[in-house]
């Protein structure tokens, strides 16, 4: 009996765990080195993806979870389901999966065990680290993580800086060797930085190989823990994480049991299949909100663009230093330009019930904003007190007899203590005031102070607000919080994120270069939605003020294919009402626009140079398709194979002008109707910078005589 036992736990010991993919593609090989340092290794179709890379935890104040290890057990399991969404990109997502649960054992650590999971699936892999309870491990602190990714090659690479506090960085594109993050032109124009060196990055991290692989490093289902950075090594190109440390140093404090986040690798020889991975939203729990019937998709307006063009503005007086509590707000002397007036608000609600839009976002509605920017002040706003020209039970009746909801803003400048203070009174306020969706927003540095917004305090504090807005049935749109990693499947509620760079930096920055919305969904969108912010036709922006240099560096066609290739189940048309109202032939499109789906085709795709994606209506018989280019012209040739066959369909082409061209003549665009079917391929001449965006409905009898066949 003893022998067979040290036979079994030596042949466990000396021989490598392997797992393959549910097709074969992939393999995985986890073993521990001679220091009892546990590795994996990771190969497509037999070419290495993942060199032999160590994993490990390093605790303070106690022996670390790095080295000394035993195989305990491996238990192999596998999982083929398919689950439902609330809403997103096709209703049904295939779970389909090999795992390997490790066991590893201490024996100089009175035994102490870890357990690291590997989920190998079709388009990559997933592995966590998990600490069961146990007598020598109960409170910890996790002072570094020792994840390491160890590529091949000097791989392309698609990247922004490291960074604690912030994600609205524009992208480089360069080798691994070549990342400098202290080179670049667009960093001083964000508000908080924390960049943490040179050879740092964030993820989701793109990455492209010399002979075509495709590989996305990120993470899933983040929660009770700190965002992961990674440190480039420029010489051997070996990745290895870094956690976001709190206000003193350490990166996280669990309690056993526990688990950390699933470290991610989305791997294809097709770029495509990159887009169409669902393997994060896969790596995430289950709704744990049971009635969801209340959670709705939405297109939205709103009273923000023209604050940031600086036509108006969010506070009402220009008055600086004011304390909340002491402010007779009535009697400051208003600047004239508030935006979140009363009339303002009518404007946009009678624009937004005339086009069947949900929603009307109002920003500076509430004090504060007198003095809210780069204080790092925490008594910044009540979230539940008007500023005297905003009627906001006037305005609830006028909303609602039109069809219409009112959007909550609560920008908390970063002073996240003094939102969980008042959160409850201000849910209150919004229950009472019709509201059932909140977008939050973090611009500045966090209170608690010392803490950034990708640690862990800050982490649990966003889910904390998706969960207690949950529970009040109140959808969720947050700016500036810490990248998304699939955590709407777990909050549906929590409808999008900003978490990048969005449209509003094309307002008052050197703005977002023509291939950014070609990089986003390789990048930011793998962890979630975006609030990117899309739908602006007046690009240039001298035509609010003579002499403004800034501009959005695409064409007005671009803005349309965005509501496809950028998906997202709340969209905004963030262009002013007066500017839809010059192009209602081009606006035909936001309207129409769905936000939900049935099914998704990602129908060509590179990073850093185009991007066009067909979606299926939400249970209809309606197509959608946005392509988009970079800087480069391009002919998109877009296949409609996957249309119902003998069936005819108008297809409505919103395609840059033939002299388009995002700097030179960028709203010049035009519209086509033709009949198609899916024996068509449409061939779209995409300008500098441009786009083209696609509806697709059945054709009635009146269109068969009406239009021509493609
Ligand atoms: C930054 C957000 O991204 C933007 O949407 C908002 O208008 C401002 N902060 C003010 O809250
Ligand atoms: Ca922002």
């Amino acid at each position: 009996m003893l022998l067979i036992l040290s036979v079994c736990l030596f042949g466990i010991n000396t021989f490598a765990q392997n797992l393959q993919s549910p097709d074969g593609k992939l393999s995985l090989s986890f073993a521990l080195n001679g220091d009892g340092e546990p590795t994996y290794e990771l190969s497509f179709s037999g070419k290495p993806v993942v060199q032999k890379s160590r994993l490990g935890i390093e605790l303070k104040e106690l022996p670390s979870f790095t080295r000394g290890f035993t195989i305990v057990k491996a238990d192999p399991s596998q999982m083929d389901e398919t689950w439902a969404p609330v809403w997103g990109q096709e209703k049904q997502v295939r779970n389909h999966y090999r795992e390997l649960a490790v066991t590893l054992q201490q024996a100089s650590v009175n035994n102490r065990r870890m357990i690291i999971r590997f989920r190998l699936f079709d388009d990559g892999l997933g592995f966590r680290y998990e600490f069961p309870e146990q007598s020598d491990l109960k409170y910890f602190i996790v002072s570094d993580e020792k994840t390491e990714f160890n590529l091949t090659g000097d791989h392309k690479t698609f990247w922004i800086p490291g960074d604690y506090d912030t994600n609205e960085y524009d992208y480089s594109t360069t080798k691994l060797s070549e990342i400098d993050a202290t080179k670049r032109r667009t960093n001083q124009e964000i508000a908080v930085r924390s960049p943490i060196a040179a050879n740092a990055v964030q993820t989701p991290l793109m990455m492209k190989t010399s002979d075509g692989l495709y590989i996305n490093i990120h993470e899933a289902a983040l929660v009770d823990y700190p965002a992961m950075d990674l440190i480039v090594d420029r010489q051997t190109f070996g990745l290895s994480s870094h956690l976001v440390p709190d206000a003193v140093g350490n990166k996280a404090y669990l309690q056993a049991p526990a688990k950390t986040p699933w470290r991610t690798i989305v791997v294809s020889d097709k770029a495509a299949d990159i887009l169409a991975s669902r393997l994060i939203l896969n790596l995430n729990e289950p709704s744990k909100i049971r009635d969801v019937s209340w959670i709705k998709p939405q297109k939205f307006i709103g009273i923000w663009w023209e604050m940031h063009v600086g036509k108006s503005s969010w506070n009402y007086a220009d008055a600086g230093n004011i304390k909340l509590a002491a402010t007779d707000w009535a009697s400051l002397k208003p600047n004239g330009k508030h935006g979140a007036t009363t009339a303002n608000t009518k404007r946009y609600i009678d624009f937004a019930a005339q086009h069947g839009f949900d929603g009307v976002l109002v920003e500076g509605w509430d004090v504060g904003w007198e003095d809210w920017f780069g204080k790092w002040k925490e008594e910044v706003f009540d979230f539940v007190t008007p500023y005297p020209d905003f009627n906001v039970t006037e305005l609830q009746q006028y909303a609602s007899a039109k069809g219409v909801k009112l959007i909550m803003h609560h920008e908390t400048s970063g002073s996240a203590t003094n939102y969980e203070r008042r959160m409850d009174e201000a849910i209150r306020f919004m229950k009472q005031h019709g509201y059932d969706s909140v977008k939050t927003g973090y611009v500045g540095r966090i209170i608690p102070r010392g803490e950034h917004h990708d640690g862990q305090w800050m982490v649990n504090h966003y889910v904390r607000v998706a969960d207690k807005m949950a529970q009040n049935r109140i959808m969720l749109d947050a700016h500036e919080p810490v990248h998304p990693t699939g955590l709407h499947r777990t909050y549906p509620n929590w409808l999008a994120c900003e978490s990048a760079r969005g449209n509003e930096f094309n307002a008052w920055s050197v703005g977002n270069p023509p291939d950014h919305e070609t990089i986003l969904p390789f990048t930011r969108l793998m962890g979630g939605p975006m609030d990117y912010t899309p739908g602006i036709f007046q690009i240039k922006l001298d035509y609010y003020q003579p002499g403004k240099k800034e501009q959005v560096h695409t064409t007005l066609a671009k803005q349309l294919a965005l509501y496809v290739t950028m998906y997202s189940p709340l969209q905004m048309a963030a262009d002013l009402p007066e500017n839809y109202e010059r192009f209602m032939d081009a606006f035909q499109f936001i309207k129409d626009v769905p936000v939900d789906w049935d099914d998704t085709r990602i129908l060509e795709a590179e990073p850093g140079d185009y991007v066009a994606i067909a979606r299926k209506a939400k249970g209809k018989d309606e197509w959608y398709i946005g392509t988009i280019t970079d800087e480069q012209p391009r002919t998109s040739n877009i296949s409609l194979s996957y249309l119902a066959p003998k069936r005819w369909y108008v297809a409505t082409l919103y395609t840059d002008a033939a002299n388009a061209h995002w700097e030179n003549n960028p709203m010049a665009y035009q519209i086509q109707k033709f009949l198609v079917n899916d024996h068509n391929t449409l061939k779209i001449n995409l300008a500098s910078g441009g786009g083209a965006a696609i509806s697709l409905k059945p054709a009635s009898a009146e269109d068969m005589k009406k239009w021509k066949q493609y």
